[in-house]
């Protein structure tokens, strides 16, 4: 299923428009988090996986002398090439599961909003194999349910979200549990000792009606919706517009309605112990 979602060149240019912007809270936990692990800067080498546009690429570029972005999606890479102009970064078609690296080659193992999509056992040993020993993982998304919030407005607003939800939701594929789950699956898959899992953290954006709508189109179950029946899916999407701007009223066009989700990050670090090939221990 992800590889018909992700290779798709008009999918790619709506997520990399509309995709809520990366979480700097997460970037600056992954950091602090590094930081407590790992003294040796710079770091050497970064690799975000399933890196799609490139949107945490890039910003883990400041701090390493390398960053390598993996995804098994060429058109999700080629919007990121058309974005890049740092010369430390750069990109390559590869999975999660079988990742184009030496054994103990980096010092940060990424995945932003990614890791569901993943064969999660796989992609985690894959991760601490080409990890540094102190090397990090950071694997990381937000929670699917979402709130808005504008004082006089707040539940007809959230009733267009839910009315968005129930839909979409009919489109979900089964790795989303691991989302609404916050990702503890993932930080049980991981067998490691050093390991973190932070939950709700709260992240607030400003959006325009226009931001929102564009936002419920690069939500992968609203493309699945896309496939099913275009007709429908589209019309069901101006209906949710138009309540909106019944909503809103005059001045609709520039409001600012605030969009609260929750993110999540799970954060392990490599021993530098033994490595044994039945599990690791320190
Ligand atoms: C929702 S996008 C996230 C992109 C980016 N990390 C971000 O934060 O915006 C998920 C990405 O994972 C990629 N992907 C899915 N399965 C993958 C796999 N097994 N290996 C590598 N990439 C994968 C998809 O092509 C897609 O670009």
């Amino acid at each position: 299923m992800t590889d018909h979602l992700f290779k798709s060149k008009t999918f790619s240019s709506v997520y990399q428009k509309y995709m809520v912007p990366v979480s700097t809270e997460v970037i600056n936990l992954i950091f602090s988090y590094m930081e407590e692990k790992q003294k040796s800067k710079p770091y050497e080498a970064a690799v975000d996986v399933g890196c799609g546009p490139g949107r945490y690429t890039f910003p883990l570029a400041p701090y390493f002398k390398k960053v390598i972005g993996v995804d098994i999606s060429e058109f999700q890479l080629e919007e990121a090439k058309q974005y890049c102009t740092l010369e430390n970064v750069t990109f390559q078609v590869a999975a999660a599961e079988n990742l184009p690296l030496e054994d103990s080659s980096v010092d940060l193992v990424n995945a932003g909003l990614a890791a569901h999509w993943f064969n999660v056992d796989k992609f985690v040993h894959e991760a601490i194999r080409v990890l540094k020993p102190n090397g990090c993982l950071a694997v990381h998304a937000f929670d699917p349910i979402f709130k808005l919030q504008d004082d006089r407005n707040d539940a007809a607003l959230n009733a267009i979200v839910k009315q968005y939800l129930d839909k979409v939701s009919e489109f979900e594929y089964e790795n989303v549990n691991l989302m609404y789950h916050q990702y503890e699956e993932v930080f049980n898959a991981i067998p490691l000792k050093e390991k973190k899992w932070i939950t709700d953290i709260p992240v607030v954006y400003d959006m325009s009606i226009e931001e929102i709508i564009g936002f419920f189109q690069s939500i992968y179950m609203y493309q699945e919706f896309l496939k099913h029946d275009e007709n429908e899916a589209i019309g069901f999407l101006m209906h949710l517009k138009q309540r909106f701007h019944d909503i809103l009223g005059e001045g609709s066009e520039s409001a600012l309605i605030k969009l609260h989700c929750k993110h999540y990050c799970v954060l392990a670090c490599k021993p530098s112990g033994n490595w044994r090939n039945n599990g690791l221990e320190n």
